[in-house]
């Protein structure tokens, strides 16, 4: 698959799948813009981005907020001059049942998994009508697409979201030959998951997963690199499990 020309927006691309994402598309050819609060992650991509001998850039922004978008956009455009690909990796992660998640937690993961999907769409989509085209994936989960679990509802609730805004970009863009998908990973070896795990929680958690193993950020970076590229030009408005067979199991 090559990306040569193209220009991607890869938004949480400072570490775990973001970072894999704007790698593997930059080692397609693509040019890469890092949008992400996490200032040195975010330089760190870059710097390998360039070592392998691609080209990008990083913008601090919090995606949360229009005025950062709107920078982004257009700071992407004046070196650009376009954008073909939108991923949004950004999301965060919190255990609770429902009945002791409080409305600060609640807000905070739709702002933050939510509203930002939102705020990139509304950004980007005007440019890709006018440079009739484009490729968004946006990250829903394994337990966004088919399932849940107890003590993540505000999580599933903000995935399931994911999907229904990628149905919803998709139906209002056929015609503009922009495509909307969102890829529903399995458990994935980033700091989210190892997050507030002790090393035998992690043994444990491993061992009550099917395939019995994470899977590498790559593994996920692949199934985007597929959903943003030409070779995938008949699919939109697709919810993608890259789950190592998670959720047949169920
Ligand atoms: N890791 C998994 O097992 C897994 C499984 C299913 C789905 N997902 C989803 O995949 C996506 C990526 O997961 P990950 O494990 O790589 O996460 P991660 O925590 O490793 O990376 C998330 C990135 O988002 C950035 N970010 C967070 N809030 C931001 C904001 N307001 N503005 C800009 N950047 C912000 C962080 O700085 C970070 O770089 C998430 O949406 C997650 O919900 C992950």
């Amino acid at each position: 698959m090559d990306l040569s020309g193209k220009v991607a927006i890869v938004a949480g691309g400072s570490m775990g799948i973001g970072r894999a994402v704007a790698m593997l598309l930059a080692q397609k050819g693509a040019n890469v813009v890092v949008a992400d609060l996490n200032e040195e992650g975010g330089l760190e991509t870059l710097k390998g981005i360039r070592s392998n001998g691609g080209d990008g850039m990083f913008i601090q922004v919090d995606v949360t907020d229009w005025e950062d978008i709107t920078q982004l956009v257009s700071q992407t455009l004046k070196l650009f001059r376009k954008i073909d690909i939108l991923f949004s990796s950004v999301g965060v992660y919190a255990r609770a049942r429902l009945i002791d998640t409080d409305e600060i937690l609640w807000d905070r993961i739709m702002q933050i998994n939510v509203k930002s999907a939102f705020l990139l769409c509304k950004a980007v989509i005007p440019e890709m009508v006018r440079n009739q085209g484009g490729s968004i994936i946006l990250s829903s989960s394994s337990v966004g697409w088919h399932d849940s679990a107890p003590n993540i509802a505000a999580y599933a609730t903000s995935k399931f979201a994911i999907t229904g805004l990628t149905k919803s970009v998709a139906c209002e863009h056929l015609t503009d030959h922009i495509r909307a998908n969102c890829i529903c990973p399995g458990p994935t070896d980033t700091p989210m998951i190892r997050g507030g795990r002790s090393p035998e929680e992690l043994e444990a958690f491993v061992g009550s997963i099917p395939i019995k193993r994470l899977a590498a950020p790559e593994e996920i970076a692949q199934a985007v690199l597929f959903l943003a590229s030409d070779e995938s030009a008949y699919i939109t408005g697709v919810a993608f499990p890259v789950d190592g067979g998670q959720t047949a199991f169920v």
